[in-house]
């Protein structure tokens, strides 16, 4: 019976594909809508799921400052360190010197009874990864005591324990001093460690114990991990938001994020919880802490790297309103705005400046050119809006340039929704930043959200989205199905060029093992990394912007979910091409006819990219990471009217070169 019904199905849908006639998609080439804003496609980067300590910062040292709660957490005593009666060869102590030291105050004493050695082995963030023939940097400071001459000894090792690599060095003297030392690695391994022994009967006190890569994004000594920042330049982003996030806010203020403890010397940065270290009890991660390693110097820097503006976000005085909800009273907001300010002279200002100088002083004496900012995460509520008032008086008054993103709270829409849009409206807010984690038929039945937004209002930023599907979590999560219904949706942010200045996905970055929020842009471990079926989608759109929006439609209507086909098209004035994209949410082929008004002449082929996948379950992984990848065609365009065929579930990209 059921094989009767598939049959009569299959016949069925052959009769409707064959008694298709093209629908016929208007494009007016010649009327430019809105120009797009070369912002319109960015990335949101925050420390979510491993994506700084333990990703994309390419440290491979997990707590090599010995600051998080449990001193030695990351660190074991080597197993040979002890006699077969149970004795030691040594132990470590810490020792806490705030008062000399507050940004950076514990260090370990290691005491060496034995001449055998005493080792400490560090398990690296769920491992280290490590590649054969690939130089590492050793780092550690060091000081000795009166009379002790202990060496140190450096060995890397693959996940069974073996061997990989060794060097050694010889700290002197009593004064705290760095001493570095290059390894090779002779064999790549996923889940390595390193241990550092401790040779000769005495004491050394030991901090900032630190290996890297040599490998990092542009060579950068304790840089950038290359693979990450590579799959982020090759999407060309407009802009990265950073550093969050709920991070922005942390859980309580204690643990919100302050930028000006992440700049300046690595080793004075002062270390905190990770907010996401406790927030989700199915995914506990009491190893995340933040070093700052990656700061917000790395930040700017970053965004400069990749061609794109930076959009720092910063605490407006209020905690995270999903944890502690802490408010600072309004009369003591001062320290915040004074961040706020301080921030724009660190970015623009002259090198004659306290905060520019520093700037300069990191390797940075050009200015950072910052042009917007953020008051705020996810805030919502009277409480933001006097808030935002504050801070946006006293940064306009000293520098009306900049341009401010406002919150209007988590959901797409609803109450808290309602009450911020209207109130950051009167107040002529520059631009509003909405988040939406939503269901795939949200993102199929919204492609029209922004088609009656007010044209003289707030511009949008779609700071925080992603396609959810149900049922599904980590990796399993960023489907085909879950990028496909979001590049519906992101033709009506392109279609509404002239309102949505800025979009980004969210979060960014995950590592396989230690994840705490899903679906995530890219994914990673410690040697190898892939961009999600929504990567693709991002970059597709992101490479392909097009410099002014350009009407397509059916019947005089825009093309947003109609027979589960959607459309936008721009112009790009600077290659003279006209850019169409079309996405075909059903699992029926459709063919089009596109007729191209106001264009005398283009050229007979064009490039087709195209991005499909079998299942819309399918997805990308470690070891299949180009599953779902788009595939690039010519097509053959007779009489200045493409017919296109629309594969099921696949988002089309044309480029058409106009003579
Ligand atoms: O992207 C993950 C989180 O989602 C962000 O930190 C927060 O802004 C939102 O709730």
């Amino acid at each position: 019976m059921k094989r009767i019904l598939n049959l009569i199905a299959a016949a069925l849908l052959a009769i409707n594909v064959y008694s298709q006639s093209p629908a016929v998609f208007v494009v007016k080439a010649n009327q430019p809508v809105a120009p797009i804003q070369p912002t319109m496609w960015g990335i949101f980067f925050e420390d979510i799921n491993f994506a700084a300590d333990g990703g994309i910062y390419a440290e491979l040292v997990k707590n090599r400052s010995f600051e998080f709660y449990k001193s030695l957490m990351g660190w074991r005593e080597d197993s040979s360190s002890r006699f077969s009666n149970n004795m030691r060869s040594g132990y470590t102590t810490i020792i806490n010197r705030s008062k000399d030291n507050p940004s950076n105050p514990r260090f370990a004493r290691i005491n060496v009874l034995a001449d055998k050695g005493y080792g400490l082995t560090n398990e690296g963030f769920r491992g280290m990864g490590l590649k054969k023939d690939m130089v590492y940097h050793f780092s550690i400071l060091a000081s000795q005591h009166d009379g002790s001459n202990t060496a140190v000894r450096i060995e890397l090792k693959d996940s069974a324990g073996k061997i990989i690599g060794n060097t050694r060095i010889n700290p002197s003297g009593k004064e705290w001093k760095k001493y570095t030392a290059d390894i090779v690695s002779s064999a790549t391994d996923s889940k390595g460690a390193m241990t550092v022994w401790f040779e000769g009967k005495g004491i050394l006190d030991i901090d900032m114990v630190s290996l890297f890569p040599a490998d990092t994004w542009k060579n950068r000594q304790g840089g950038l991990r290359a693979d990450l920042v590579q799959l982020l330049a090759d999407m060309k982003p407009g802009f990265v938001r950073f550093p969050g996030g709920c991070i922005v806010e942390g859980h309580e203020l204690s643990n919100r994020y302050q930028w000006k403890k992440t700049v300046g010397n690595v080793d004075s940065r002062e270390l905190i919880i990770n907010r996401w270290n406790r927030e989700f009890d199915h995914r506990p991660a009491p190893d995340y802490f933040q070093s700052f390693g990656l700061g917000f110097f790395e930040y700017f820097q970053l965004s400069e790297d990749v061609g794109a503006e930076p959009l720092p976000i910063l605490n407006c005085g209020m905690a995270c309103q999903f944890n502690s909800a802490e408010l600072v009273p309004l009369d003591e907001l001062d320290p915040y705005i004074q961040d706020a300010l301080d921030l724009i002279e660190f970015a623009n200002a002259g090198t004659d400046t306290k905060w520019g100088k520093l700037r300069a002083d990191m390797g940075h004496t050009a200015p950072f050119n910052l042009k917007m900012m953020g008051v705020g995460n996810e805030q919502w509520g009277p409480q933001y809006a006097e808030r935002y008032k504050i801070f946006a008086k006293a940064i306009h008054e000293k520098y009306p340039e900049i341009k401010l993103v406002s919150s209007v709270g988590p959901f797409a829409g609803g109450e808290l929704f309602n009450f911020l849009d209207k109130e950051m409206r009167d107040m002529k807010a520059d631009i509003l930043d909405e988040h939406y984690y939503m269901p795939p038929e949200f993102f199929l039945k919204n492609a029209k959200r922004y088609d009656k937004y007010d044209r003289n209002g707030p511009k949008i930023f779609a700071g925080e989205y992603a396609s959810h599907v149900r049922g599904t979590d980590g990796t399993q999560r960023n489907t085909w199905q879950a990028a496909l219904s979001e590049a519906a949706f992101m033709t009506g942010l392109e279609r509404n060029a002239d309102v949505v200045y800025m979009c980004s996905y969210a979060p960014l970055f995950s590592h396989v093992d230690a994840w705490q929020w899903a679906p995530d842009l890219i994914w990673f471990d410690n040697l190898n990394s892939y961009g999600t079926p929504n990567y693709y989608v991002q970059k597709l759109f992101a490479t392909n912007k097009g410099t002014h929006v350009v009407s397509i439609s059916q019947n005089n209507e825009v093309i947003a979910g109609q027979d589960s086909i959607y459309a936008s098209a721009a112009i790009d004035k600077s290659t003279n091409e006209l850019v169409i994209k079309l996405v075909n949410a059903s699992a029926v082929e459709k063919k089009t006819i596109i007729q191209l008004d106001g264009i005398k002449k283009i050229k007979q082929k064009a490039k087709l990219v195209s991005l499909t996948a079998g299942q819309l379950d399918a997805k990308n992984s470690i070891q299949s990471p180009a599953a779902v990848s788009p595939a690039e065609t010519e097509l053959e365009i007779k009489e200045s009217k493409p017919l296109v065929t629309i594969a099921p579930y696949s988002l089309q990209v044309m480029r058409i070169k106009m003579n």
